[in-house]
């Protein structure tokens, strides 16, 4: 069920989009629901959220519930377009990610060990402010489900709640859905008033309890609102770092690394504190991600050390050294060996192997060869105000410090150019350039350039 507009959360994005740890919340639910049953899941959804499908195109199935009526109404519309051989049906809520597959396939086996016609978690909680309340007989068969805005005083002292997770058998379903009446405190149509009628149609539902060494405390905890979602959030963080660690990652300090579950990191790679690692970022073994960093939709290779920088759509070779702050903006790729070194900034440029940036410098729209070194405050202008030009640099070229080199240009492989030149022109392979603006000069073998 994901059709409700999610009110509370004050937000144009639907509810069970908004992302933890990197995914939406929605997507944790897909995936407990598809592993305890192996079947895609049919999304209910609505007009106002119609969103989701296209973000889950490929995960799930849908089933359209024209205006949120309720629960009920949520679940009858579903049923319409089930195939009719189904015979038992899983319900979860898009708004509780944290319930484990394992908990979802406890409900079915629980249901049919027990012949009920429907069973429902029932979890004690220390505060069930907000959740419908579970009124039972004995301690296993619920008799009724009370929502909060519809209880009493009695009733809401109670600290069983609804976690909103139900196995049904899908032919007593049918025949009870359509006898769900509105509430008369809101008008909705309550799944949980199914439990009543289980009960008057004498195959009362089960109250099913916590399975041993569950994690029921946590996992029902449902989002409403933001604050919900922040205090759902840590568990999900944690679960996604606690999956690193057991396959070899060094994380120094999970209570200040934060990982979206969407990163791939290979054995042996150390994390130190206060590092981000967002979307589709990859990074492979022995590398040492340092105090500082963040890192999106980026590849690191093998044996780097990445400090205090900040790495956007990017691919990184072996061996690469970068930082403190430098920053690699989208579309750079750097060779085995490189080494980015302090406020030096790339973007969109390919940088050989083992070429050297070391100090405040920006590289732009720029394609350097292999071993070449960019001196202190080198500039590409790339941009003259109108388009963006391409800065070609040779292999074993030495950029002296503090050159400009304005774009569209080239300079050849073993050019030189001399310290504050402003290149405008193309570099001969082999030659130097020298002065504002820059002329081409052969290069005298005991130049003191050679020495910058
Ligand atoms: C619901 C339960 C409550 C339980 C709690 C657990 C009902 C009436 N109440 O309350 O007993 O303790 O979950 O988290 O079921 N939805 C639809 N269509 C609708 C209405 C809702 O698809 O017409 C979806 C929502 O998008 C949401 C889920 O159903 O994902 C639950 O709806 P919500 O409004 O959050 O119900 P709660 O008030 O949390
Ligand atoms: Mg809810």
């Amino acid at each position: 069920m994901a059709a409700g507009l999610g009110t509370r959360m004050k937000s144009r994005l639907p509810k069970v989009l908004h992302p933890i740890a990197g995914r939406p919340m929605l997507a944790y639910v897909i995936d407990a629901a598809r592993e305890a049953t192996g079947e895609k899941p049919l999304v209910v959804y609505s007009p106002q959220v119609a969103q989701i499908c296209e973000v889950f195109a490929d995960e799930a199935e849908f089933a359209l519930q024209d205006e949120p009526r309720g629960t009920g109404d949520a679940v009858r519309v579903a049923l319409a377009v089930l195939a009719e051989d189904v015979d038992e049906v899983i319900v979860m809520s898009g708004d509780v990610p944290l319930i484990a597959a394992e908990s979802v396939s406890w409900m079915l086996e629980t249901r049919r060990a027990r012949g009920a016609s429907m069973a429902l978690a029932a979890v004690d909680e220390p505060d069930p402010s907000g959740y419908g309340r579970v009124i039972v007989e004995r301690d296993d068969v619920a008799v009724r489900i009370v929502e909060e805005k519809d209880a009493n005083d009695a009733e809401r002292s109670v600290r069983l709640i609804n976690g909103g997770l139900y196995a049904f058998e899908a032919r007593w379903l049918r025949s009870a859905i359509d006898r769900l009446a509105p509430s008369p405190a809101t008008g909705e149509l309550y799944l949980t008033q199914l439990v009543e009628l289980a009960g008057a149609d004498g195959v009362p539902a089960a109250a099913v309890r916590e399975r041993e060494q569950g994690d029921w405390f946590y996992e029902f905890m449902g989002i409403n609102d933001r604050e919900d979602l922040s205090e759902v959030t840590p568990f999900i963080e944690y679960m996604v770092l606690q999956g690193h660690m057991v396959e070899g990652v060094t994380i120094a300090d999970p209570s200040a690394t934060w990982i979206d579950a969407t990163v791939e990191i290979e054995a042996d790679v150390t994390i130190e504190p206060n590092v981000v690692l967002r979307g589709k970022t990859r990074i492979a073994r022995d590398t040492v991600i340092k105090s500082g960093s963040q890192i999106v939709d980026s590849t690191i290779g093998e044996r780097c050390v990445v400090w205090a920088s900040v790495i956007e759509a990017s691919m990184v070779g072996n061996d690469v050294r970068i930082g403190p702050f430098a920053h690699l903006r989208s579309g750079c790729e750097v060779g085995d060996g490189a080494e980015i070194g302090n406020y030096a900034e790339q973007k969109n440029t390919r940088f050989g192997a083992r070429s050297k940036q070391h100090h405040f410098s920006y590289l732009g729209d720029a394609e350097v060869g292999e071993d070449v070194n960019i001196g202190a405050g080198v500039i590409t202008a790339n941009y003259d105000g109108r388009a963006k030009h391409r800065t070609v640099i040779g292999k074993g070229a030495f950029i002296g410090s503090d050159t400009i080199l304005r774009a569209p240009l080239t300079v050849g492989e073993g050019a030189y150019t001399g310290a504050g030149s402003v290149v405008t022109r193309d570099v001969p392979p082999g030659k130097l350039a020298v002065g504002v603006p820059a002329r081409i000069r052969e290069r005298l073998q005991k130049s003191s350039t050679e020495e910058t």
